[in-house]
């Protein structure tokens, strides 16, 4: 449509004015509410409980955790805590959207099977229930049933999308984030693990690196989205401070594929629609971004290690790569499994955006890329998650080289890299 509009009536709007815009009126008037106010008025506001347990610390041994309640195990990093979860603990109780638990299951049973993960489901419990309802659609009796019932909490469900507004994620990724920290303090504490992302960590009015730690520095990026994230990762401080919660904010970065099967989400998935178009193109715009790629089995493993590890206050792991890549670098290694794609000068590339096929990968990413590329990635601090990830003998490092040619294969065979096509420079 957003083309279509453009060729015949010469109009053009970008793909989150469209999203942002509840009618065509709307869109045509231009205004948008300021997402960043609304988010940092949201964040202003005290977080409200009834009765909230006494923390871990005052009240007798914190509870060993046998059951873990899980958000977001349909998803593509869902499925994996899912695997990991059951490997260590006796329950794991998914709050999921759907009709009823034995459909809940079936999907989960699907998800497992898609990612070729074995799954003792004799471990799961599906409850069906909403992030964005209030009190999750749960009744006084439920919500109190699971408030005993569960030892932990890991918060991985969101509304991931990148143009709708942040009035329209809010609900299920602040309001959702909200009520599991309620649940986490009713009746007895229950250890939180927050999954945020670290782009949170890079939108922040002074940052000159992705520090370990929760900041309230104003975010500067319109993205609603990330301002969900960046609202959850306040609450979950507060919480933290106000209550003496343990919590742990957890930032991946890139998650990519499988490292043993290349299994991935590759058809949603922004970081390979942006190389699937450059390929396209047999050009990739000259910038100082850098590539980094965070496994997902593996980010699963630390994810789980971490949670599992409560600690009193709050912890911050940073869980991107701690290598990357430089773009030449990257494409350099594409090259070398036969995928070819040339640099190019950013404003000449930018200019080929205009006339994208419809089946080119950035067709429908292209907005991101038209303004300025020329911010350089911050450094991210990991001394903390990596130290700790070294005591349970984790390491987050891969050979890049192995897992390229892995996931170039993977997504051939999947039919969404053409060998043939996309060697053509043009
Ligand atoms: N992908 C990345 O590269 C990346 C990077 C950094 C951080 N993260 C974070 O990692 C987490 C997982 O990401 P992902 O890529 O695995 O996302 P995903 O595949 O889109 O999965 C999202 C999950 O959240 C569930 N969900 C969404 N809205 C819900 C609602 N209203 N009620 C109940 N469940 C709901 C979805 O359930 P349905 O099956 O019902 O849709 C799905 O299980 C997210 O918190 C995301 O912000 C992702």
């Amino acid at each position: 449509m957003q083309a279509q509009l453009r060729d015949s009536l010469g109009i053009d709007f970008p793909m989150a004015a469209f999203y942002r815009s509840p009618t065509i009126a709307t869109l045509a008037d231009g205004r948008h509410e300021d997402m960043i106010e609304r988010a940092l008025a949201d964040a202003a506001e005290p977080f409200t409980i009834e009765h909230a347990a006494p923390a871990l610390a005052d009240s007798a041994e914190a509870a060993p955790i046998r059951t873990m309640l899980l958000t977001g195990a349909s998803g593509f990093l869902g499925i994996y805590l899912l695997h990991a979860l059951c490997g260590r603990l006796d329950e794991v109780v998914c709050l999921q959207r759907c009709a009823s638990a034995a459909a809940g299951l079936a999907v989960l049973q699907d998800k497992a099977r898609e990612a070729g993960l074995a799954i003792d489901f004799s471990r799961v419990e599906v409850i069906p229930a909403d992030l964005a309802a209030p009190q999750l659609g749960f009744d006084t009796p439920r919500w109190r049933q699971l408030a005993a019932e569960v030892d932990a909490i890991l918060h991985c469900g969101a509304f991931v999308h990148h143009l709708h507004s942040y009035e329209e994620m809010k609900r299920a990724n602040v309001g959702g984030t909200e009520a599991l920290l309620r649940l986490a303090l009713t009746q007895r504490q229950k250890p939180f693990c927050f999954i945020s992302t670290l782009s949170v960590g890079e939108m922040l009015a002074g940052a000159v690196r992705i520090d370990e730690h929760v900041s309230n520095a104003r975010p500067l990026l319109d993205n609603g989205y990330l301002l969900t994230k960046w609202v959850g990762e306040q609450r979950v401080a507060e919480c933290a401070r106000r209550f003496g919660l343990p919590a742990v904010v957890a930032r991946p970065g890139n998650i990519t594929g499988d490292s043993r099967t290349g299994f991935s989400n590759f058809a949603h998935n922004h970081f390979w629609l942006f190389n699937k178009g450059c390929l396209q193109l047999g050009a990739y715009p000259e910038t100082a971004r850098e590539v980094e790629m965070m496994p997902v089995d593996l980010l699963a493993g630390a994810l789980t290690a971490v949670a599992l590890q409560p600690r009193t206050g709050i912890r911050t792991v940073n869980l991107n790569n701690p290598l990357a890549l430089t773009q030449r670098q990257w494409f350099a290694a594409l090259a070398a499994c036969g995928l070819r794609a040339d640099p190019q000068a950013v404003a000449s590339w930018q200019r080929r955006l205009a006339d994208l096929e419809p089946s080119n990968g950035l067709a429908l990413i292209r907005d991101f890329y038209t303004g300025d590329l020329s911010v350089a990635p911050l450094p991210v601090d990991q001394i903390g998650t990596l130290t700790e990830l070294a005591r349970h003998g984790m390491d987050l490092s891969v050979d890049y080289g192995a897992l390229i040619q892995l996931y170039v294969g993977y997504l051939r065979d999947a039919g969404f890299l053409d060998p043939v096509s996309e060697t053509v420079a043009s």
